[in-house]
């Protein structure tokens, strides 16, 4: 056998392996819902009493859809504060983190009160329920 066909060999089992492991895929689909559903009731008693996650739904606050990527201060229905309007951050993940750890310290001048998130776990859930919000162009969810 050459080398090059011993490594072929070599190369189809581990691609083989790789294979196999494949149900750990599964698993983590239904990690990632459970984690979307947790992140619904955490948002439903944390957040929902000021936002919407649909444009239909009236709310106090800005929309939160396709809040993941968004600009701070865009969404155009909404009067905000001159802090968050000029902040110029975009809500990446981290972003969102330092928010819901510390609103009113990340951006001093916010007008949402302050909430202080600071379990991990619990800043995932709520992160992958807003992801689960997010569409890459923007658009809206149809639920
Ligand atoms: C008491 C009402 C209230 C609660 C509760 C609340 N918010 Fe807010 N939120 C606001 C208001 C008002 C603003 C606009 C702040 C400003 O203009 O400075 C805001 C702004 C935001 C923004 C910036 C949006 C944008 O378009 O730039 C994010 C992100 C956000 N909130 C996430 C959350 C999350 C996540 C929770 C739950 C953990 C939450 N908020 C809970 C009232 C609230």
């Amino acid at each position: 056998m050459s080398v090059v066909r011993f490594l072929a060999c070599g190369v189809a089992v581990v691609t083989g392996l790789a294979g196999m492991a494949l149900p750990a895929h599964s698993s983590d689909a239904a990690f990632s819902k459970i984690k979307i559903e947790a992140g619904e009731k955490l948002f439903d008693s944390e957040c929902r009493r000021c936002h919407a996650a649909d444009a239909k739904d009236p709310s106090y606050g800005p929309l939160l859809e396709n809040i993941i990527g968004r600009g701070a201060g865009t969404y155009p229905d909404f009067d905000y504060s001159t802090a968050l309007e000029a902040s110029g951050i975009v809500w990446t993940e981290a972003a969102l983190r330092a928010w819901m750890e510390d609103n009113t310290g990340f951006m001093p001048g916010t007008k949402m009160r302050h909430v202080g998130i600071t379990d991990r776990t619990v800043q995932d859930f709520i992160i992958a329920y807003l992801e689960s919000i997010t569409t890459r162009d923007g658009k809206e969810i149809s639920k």
